[in-house]
């Protein structure tokens, strides 16, 4: 008996309660507020935000990261229409047997539609047309996100261009995206309202994190750092990279992970050009270094964390070399990096004290790499708004020196997840071992 209840009590302590897990959502006030933010962007029209389709197959629903942003409500199917002059918030939902069979989660907004989304009217996609209708005697203009909806491991930007090629400008498909076949949709059924993009204003809000987002980052970033330390844990010669892939993953969801922010990043021995590189088709060999790109996504939130590390325990002095140079960029930017600072002054900074540390900053090593001056991360990993001009308080960006040599068969990044706070910066991603001595301590004694 007791040994039963010690394994319960161990198994409450390893795997979080599931409602936990599911409510991973903000106050109410959090997702009015950004409604207010977009309404006092957008005073002069009706903003009318799409939410994702349900799905075809039998993958879990998730919601699109600029409905989630402003509701928090992860239904398919639904609508959000803001009326700025009225300051008033609608929620167009459908609760569908398909839904609550698959989800459950209409079960809650049934029971509560005001409970956690802050907006109390809530009605059926049918009276849509209708309420437009009405609506279009006060408004002359509908806003709209024409860019490309963000769906679980997507970034808008890239999709965007993906869509682009393979689809708007293919003269074998030719179909326009979803976005503006529904701003056609709104054209058409609605002859004299102009209908313009509000993408970028959301994409503004999202790319200064509150408070409650950077908590929720925090927390994010330590189930990464988790992950990454089973992940090291396990890598010696023999082992596959599927088996590390899925090792990142498991430990992921077990801490409460809803999902991974991307496809795990595996890149060693001839891969290291392909830096997204995500088949795991080698078995580790000695001598092998492997950069492993990964991180959860924790109720909306992503994460990006790379970690580089010989496969055996133990550098060569070329991997060594390497690695140090990219790890003393990465460390150069923590102290840097700080609101008002652009990228040219970053580099500078960053290239004169590691030229007073006696790193040669015209060697073709130092040139290789990048400075960590990387894209934005939140709701995406590579996240809306592409990557700073200048720093402000409330960014999250990736800091991520990298390179790789082809002909030597090695590639390097050392990558933490950083906020932007009023004087400098945080790690949002602490606790791996980054140095050569930490990293061999660590793979000699696990
Ligand atoms: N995790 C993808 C990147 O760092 O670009
Ligand atoms: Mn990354
Ligand atoms: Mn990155």
């Amino acid at each position: 008996m007791r040994r039963l209840l010690f394994l319960i009590f161990a198994a409450l302590a390893i795997f979080p309660n599931p409602a936990e897990v599911c409510a991973q959502r903000f106050e109410k006030t959090e997702y009015a507020a950004r409604r207010d933010k977009l309404m006092a962007q957008h005073s002069d029209g009706l903003i009318i935000i799409m939410g994702a389709a349900a799905r075809t197959d039998y993958y879990r629903f998730f919601q699109n990261n600029n409905f989630m942003y402003l509701t928090g409500v992860a239904v398919p199917d639904a609508y959000l229409v803001i009326d700025p002059v009225r300051r008033e918030s609608v929620l167009f939902a459908t609760l569908t047997e398909y839904i609550v069979r698959d989800c459950g989660e209409p079960v809650e907004l049934a029971a509560d539609p005001t409970g956690y989304t802050g907006i109390t009217m809530v009605k059926k996609p049918s009276e849509m047309e209708d309420f437009l209708k009405e609506r279009q005697k006060t408004f002359k203009k509908f806003y709209t996100c024409f860019q490309p909806e963000e769906l679980p491991r997507e970034c808008s930007n890239e999709k965007l261009r993906t869509l682009n090629r393979t689809m708007v400008n293919n003269i074998w498909d030719g179909r326009m995206t979803r976005e503006m076949q529904f701003v056609a949709n709104l054209v058409n059924r609605f002859p004299g309202v102009g209908v313009e993009d509000c993408s970028n204003t959301i994409h503004e809000l999202r790319i200064i994190k509150s408070p409650a987002e950077i908590e929720l980052l925090r927390e994010a970033g330590k189930i990464g750092v988790k992950a990454h330390l089973e992940l090291m844990r396990s890598t010696r010669p023999g082992v596959t990279e599927r088996e590390l892939a899925a090792l990142f993953e498991y430990t992921c969801r077990r801490l409460g992970a809803q999902d991974l922010a991307y496809n795990t990043i595996i890149c060693t021995d001839i891969n290291h050009t392909n830096v997204h590189y995500h088949i795991y088709d080698r078995t580790l060999a000695d001598g092998d270094f492997l950069v492993v790109d990964a991180g959860p996504d924790l109720g909306y939130y992503d994460i990006d964390i790379t970690i580089t590390f010989p496969a055996n325990g133990k550098f060569t002095p070329r991997q060594k070399e390497i690695y140090e140079a990219s790890l003393a960029i990465h460390e150069a930017g923590l102290k840097v990096f700080r609101p008002g600072i652009d990228r040219a002054q970053a580099e500078k900074e960053i290239a004169e004290m590691l030229t007073a540390k006696g790193f040669d900053m015209n060697s073709s090593l130092m040139k290789a790499l990048r400075a960590g001056f990387g894209h934005y991360v939140g709701m995406a990993v590579h996240d809306v708004g592409g990557s700073p001009k200048v720093l402000r308080p409330g960014m999250v960006i990736a800091n991520e020196p990298y390179t790789y040599f082809a002909d030597e068969k090695l590639g390097v990044r050392v990558e933490n997840t950083i906020l932007i706070t009023e004087t400098g910066c945080e790690n949002l991603t602490p606790g791996l071992p980054r140095t050569v001595a930490e990293i061999e301590k660590f793979m000699k004694n696990r």
